[in-house]
């Protein structure tokens, strides 16, 4: 685990060496500080090339070592080594060159890169921004917009882009270090003045200061309460009015501020808890990780509606062979459409990365359930409603072959009775994506009690084929994300009875640093959907009379304002209005309705509540410790297995603020007996609301003394795990 070196004639070659992705650790930064030292000096060598081990170059500084100090050489003071070499220095970049892995290569004096590589500088990501050069030598090299756009996005950049860029100045389809000493040696001689990027001036452009601006707006707009954008605007404009080494202060003076955000320990939480969801363990000691996935080859997918259209997109473009089913010949039409015209804009996308349509999967368009008989893979996608779902897994069980594994996109029926019509119990599994389906990147994987530990692989193992973040839940109505809604939504609903408007609320939760308030979501999603489910059940029931005092369902609080939305037809954004209005002709920005003020009041006088306004921390800490409790509630019943398992669906499913971590994390850092106190003090000033009365768990956690959030699974221990 360090960098090590060999001579190829007069070109010394350094190996980062430290799998998976030569992480730039303390000890790495130290032995290749002495590799580069020995090179220089060594008078048999005219020129280095710098490459990594394992098929990548590096990913960077590496995380894991940002909570401990390390006493060895800051990266900057290496690439600034390396950038003042009298030799030739040539980077030879295969795989990854991220964070300051491309920083590194930056300080190098050309750059060659492989075909398949990708370079970028996503540190934003994580909550920092690049701090060993990077916001200063990249728009050098490539020019202040260019630089701004890869920095504030941490877009990882394909070889060819990178080429067109100007960051690197060979891409190569053969072997990379022989590419790049061949390239060395053609340099040896040249005078380096050019290449060093920390002396190069800045192209200037004359709308800078617009530039910058619309920056700082759209990354405020977009990043919603995030600060990592916004400081990497502010190091990149430092590139432009500063020296570079004051540039180089700048950024040290800005990551200091980032961390005491709080921001970066957050998103660094969210990046290590998507790796650590793949790895888990049943009660029982059985690990799906363990347990080789079954591959597949084919997939079908039955229902081409909202979802089922995207799940098909996601398949195809993952370069799965797609069997698409529909029930009829109009809704085939449909959804065909649908397809084709999704399939354009991936055709479009693949072609400005010079790649062609084979790239693709092909897709099969039948009424004829029985194309599906040789299928390895299939997802049904049909409406929600469980008597149909049996029917089709019923019939799945005459016509697909012994060994295909079924799966259902339901959001939230039991995955146990789904699976008791089929021959094949324990190859049924749940796969819950996201709307739109092929852009959303959270999969649900629902474990039914029968499900096998292969089938578990395997469907998580299609969630990283098609580039999804997949976390495995068990069953029970609704799973973990659309559970943990319920209760939040429920607060929402309760605050606009008390006095709020639905935009004050979303306006609350927005700044709070949701990507959609939780009406807008609800317009968005449309408020039938629920409203059926509840009339099944039999909760909307008739409506309460005005002289009624409680507005309950079962002894419990229930607010009926959603059905009474769509009892008048407002669905929310397919019907033009719903919480909101929506007007012609995009029908998609929400507009607060001078006839929601209205009824609301008629409600409020009906129902004899006394209008109390509220402020937005109040409405923050309703909704999200109402989601919060419920999140314990779920890992109380060992519905998820542990608190990372939940900050992981709601980052990528929900819009929760990743640079907050995710609820549980939110909840720690908050502390849990603020927490705590607060669902107390409510609950017992409504008892009628049982979602916030605070759970075993929390108060379990707040007793013995609120260990670190990685230790919460211990307080797990013996609880009903159904995992
Ligand atoms: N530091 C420490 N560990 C890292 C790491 C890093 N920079 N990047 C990846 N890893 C670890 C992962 O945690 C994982 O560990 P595990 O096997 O124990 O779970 C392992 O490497 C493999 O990672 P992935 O599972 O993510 O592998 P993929 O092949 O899917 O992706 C990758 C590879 C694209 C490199 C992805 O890991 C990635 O995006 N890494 C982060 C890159 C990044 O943010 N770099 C910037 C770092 S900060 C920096 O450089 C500061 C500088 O400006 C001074
Ligand atoms: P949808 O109503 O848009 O589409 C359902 C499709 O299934 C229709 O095209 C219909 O023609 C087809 N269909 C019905 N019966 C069929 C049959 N017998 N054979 C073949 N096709 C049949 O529904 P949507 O929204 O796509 O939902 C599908 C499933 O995904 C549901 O279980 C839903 O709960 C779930 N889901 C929905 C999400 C959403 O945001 N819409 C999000 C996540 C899951």
């Amino acid at each position: 685990m360090a960098a090590t070196r060999r001579l190829s004639h007069t070109v010394a070659v350094i190996i980062l060496n430290h799998p998976p992705v030569n992480a730039l650790s303390s000890s790495v930064r130290q032995s290749l500080l002495k590799e580069f030292g020995e090179a220089s000096k060594d008078p048999l060598v005219e020129a280095i090339v710098l490459t990594g081990a394992n098929g990548k170059f590096s990913a960077g500084a590496d995380i894991r070592e940002f909570s401990t100090s390390a006493a060895t050489a800051s990266l900057e003071f290496i690439n600034a080594t390396i950038e003042g070499s009298t030799k030739p220095v040539v980077a030879a970049i295969e795989g990854v060159a991220l964070g300051g892995g491309l920083e590194l290569a930056l300080s190098c004096h050309y750059r060659v890169a492989n075909t398949q590589a990708f370079v970028g500088l996503p540190e934003v990501l994580i909550g920092i921004l690049p701090a060993a050069g990077g916001t200063q030598r990249l728009p050098r090299l490539i020019g202040v917009p260019a630089a701004l756009d890869m920095i504030v996005r941490g877009r990882h950049v394909p070889a060819g882009e990178a080429f067109q860029l100007g960051i690197v100045d060979e891409v190569v389809n053969s072997d990379i270090v022989d590419a790049a000493i061949q390239f060395a040696r053609k340099v040896v001689g040249q005078s380096l003045d050019a290449r060093r990027l920390s002396t190069k001036p800045i192209q200037p452009i004359t709308n800078l200061g617009t530039l910058l601006d619309t920056a700082v707006e759209k990354a405020t707009r977009q990043f919603r309460g995030a600060q990592a954008p916004l400081a990497c605007i502010e190091a990149v404009k430092a590139s432009v009015y500063l020296p570079f080494h004051k540039g180089i202060e700048k950024e040290q003076e800005l990551i200091k501020s980032l961390w005491a955000t709080g921001q970066p320990q957050a998103l660094q939480y969210a990046f290590f808890s998507e790796r650590n969801v793949g790895k888990w363990t049943t009660p029982s000691g059985g690990r799906w990780d363990r347990v080789p996935p079954r591959s597949f080859q084919t997939a079908g997918v039955i229902g081409l509606g909202t979802m089922g259209r995207g799940i098909v997109i996601s398949l195809l473009k993952a370069n799965i062979p797609v069997i698409a089913i529909e029930q009829d010949a109009k809704q085939l039409d449909l959804g065909r459409n649908a397809v084709d015209s999704l399939l354009k804009r991936e055709f479009e996308k693949l072609k400005q990365q010079g790649k062609t349509a084979s790239e693709l999967g092909s897709v099969q368009f039948t009424l004829d359930f029985g194309e599906l008989k040789h299928v390895d893979l299939i997802i049904e996608a049909v409406y929600e409603n469980m008597k149909l779902k049996k029917e089709i897994f019923k019939k799945l069980s005459f016509i697909a072959k012994p060994d295909a594994f079924l799966c259902t996109n339901t959001s939230g029926l039991n995955i146990d009775e789904i699976a008791s019509v089929t021959d094949r119990p324990q190859q049924v599994i749940g796969t819950h994506f996201f709307s739109p389906a092929n852009i959303m990147r959270l999969l649900e994987v629902v474990r039914g009690c029968h499900t096998s530990l292969t089938t578990i692989a395997t469907a998580m193992n299609l969630g990283k084929t098609l580039g999804k973040v997949a976390v495995l839940v068990g069953n029970c109505p609704l799973f973990v994300g659309n559970r943990m809604l319920g209760p939040y939504l429920e607060q929402a609903s309760y605050l606009v009875e008390e006095g709020c408007n639905p935009e004050d609320v979303d306006q609350a939760l927005e700044t709070f640093g949701f990507a959609m308030g939780p009406f807008r979501m609800m317009d968005l999603a449309g408020l039938d959907v629920g409203w059926r489910s509840r009339m099944e059940k039999g909760l909307t029931g008739p409506r309460v009379p005005p002289e009624a005092p409680a507005r309950q369902r079962n002894g419990n609080r229930y607010s009926p304002l959603a059905d009474m939305l769509c009892e008048l037809g407002r669905f929310g954004q397919k019907s033009g209005k719903g919480w909101y209005r929506y007007e012609k002709p995009s029908g998609r920005n929400a507009k607060p309705d001078p006839w929601m003020r209205e009824f609301l009041e008629k409600y409020r006088r009906d129902h004899q509540i006394v209008h109390h306004p509220v402020n937005p921390q109040e409405i923050q800490e309703r909704c999200v410790y109402a989601l919060i409790n419920e999140g314990f509630r779920v890992l109380e019943e060992g519905i998820a297995s542990g608190p990372e398992d939940i900050d992981v669906i709601y980052n990528n499913g929900y819009g929760f603020p990743k640079y907050r971590g995710g609820p549980m994390y939110y909840a720690y850092t908050t502390g849990l007996s603020k927490v705590l106190g607060a669902l107390e003090s409510y609950y017992k000033a409504n008892s009628d609301v049982p979602s916030m009365k605070p759970t075993f768990l929390l108060k379990k956690i707040v007793a013995v003394g609120e260990p670190s959030i990685k230790e919460w699974k211990t307080q797990l221990g013996n609880l009903n795990n159904k995992l």
